[in-house]
């Protein structure tokens, strides 16, 4: 038997960073998706198709001995795998089947360590996946409440819950420490602009932390982000897509403060203004990666497509679904 399911990345419509000091920050689904096809084998190995996860794409079969054998760089196997195994672990673990093994094949459309939660994508989608394959059906806040362990593990302890719930519940959400919880909101018209990096999540959030213990006026920025994100929401509630823009402007500029643009990711974030988009900022960790535009016309899309630096721009509606059934 083969079980297919597929979970949605995600932008920051509003609070990455400050979430880490306990604000809330409200990410939002996105309609680009990991999707993960699992079949279980009978020899307890497991054999990863990541053909469409990275650029060069590669195949990894391994068992119990964790000795991949391959020949593409250890640290790209390491980040794929990583993930993997972890979301074969939780299958293993909510199934009662610890020696079972399984054929995985990834395939998503979520840029890569971008801000746009593709590992917890595919972790989602491949919990789902492996436990459905073995006859278990998990509820989305278990799948997150799991996946948001691996998470945890992998980026040893510095993952917080946005990306993972949101992913299993879709829509927009709402993260404050532990609380997670599904907000109300209209379908949001989100632009992104890729500029084909990615920032270093571990650096720059340490970055931040020293700032923020360096300088009080530092620690009053990631408050005032809080205060923020308690505006947003209420913008969010109303529809108000003019609040949630100027808002999100300033979430950028108060980011920027805290040293975790690019120019990159500047003149995007410009370019999508100036192209009449109702607000635009950088999601995610930072340094490089995508920006989020607020915009119902086509216009901050097609300016970013011109933009130096800017390698993809696309549409991306807000995604009220969260992770789904892709077989059967
Ligand atoms: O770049 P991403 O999508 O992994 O987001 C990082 C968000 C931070 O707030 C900077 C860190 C975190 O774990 O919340």
């Amino acid at each position: 038997m083969t079980s297919t399911s597929s979970a949605p990345g995600k932008v920051y419509l509003f609070g990455e960073h400050a979430v880490v000091y306990g604000e809330p920050a409200v990410p939002c689904a996105i309609e680009r998706r990991a999707t993960v096809e699992v079949t279980t084998r009978t020899d307890g190995r497991l054999r990863v198709d990541a053909g469409d996860l990275t650029l060069d794409g590669f195949t990894v079969e391994y068992g119990g001995d964790g000795a991949p054998d391959v020949d593409v760089p250890q640290s790209l196997v390491e980040a794929a795998t990583g993930y993997v195994d972890g979301a074969v672990a939780q299958a293993r673990d909510a199934t009662d089947t610890p020696e079972v093994g399984f054929d995985v094949a990834i395939e998503s459309a979520i840029p890569l360590g971008a801000g746009l939660g593709s590992s917890a994508a595919v972790v989602v989608a491949g919990i789902d996946a492996a436990t459905r394959e073995l006859g278990v059906e998990l509820a989305p806040a278990e799948l997150a409440e799991r996946a948001y362990r691996v998470e945890h593990e992998v980026q040893s302890g510095e993952a917080s819950r946005a990306d993972t719930f949101c992913s299993a519940m879709g829509g927009a959400v709402r993260v404050e420490g532990d609380d997670c919880r599904q907000l109300d909101a209209p379908n949001l018209p989100f632009v992104i602009g890729y500029d084909g990096g990615a920032g270093d999540t571990g650096e720059l959030v340490a970055g931040v932390r020293a700032l923020r213990e360096e300088y009080g006026f530092a620690a009053d920025t990631v408050g005032a982000i809080g205060d923020l994100v308690r505006r947003g929401e209420r913008a969010l509630d109303e529809g108000n897509f003019d609040e949630l823009g100027r808002l999100m402007d300033v979430n950028h500029g108060l980011l920027s403060a805290l040293g975790v643009s690019a120019r990159s990711l500047d003149s995007m974030v410009w370019a999508a203004r100036e192209a009449g988009a109702r607000g635009a900022k950088l999601t995610g960790a930072g340094g490089g990666g995508c920006i989020v535009a607020l915009d119902e016309s086509d216009a901050s899309r097609t300016a970013l497509s011109y933009t130096p630096g800017c390698v993809e721009s696309f549409r991306a509606e807000l995604d009220f679904e969260g992770v789904r059934r892709e077989d059967g």
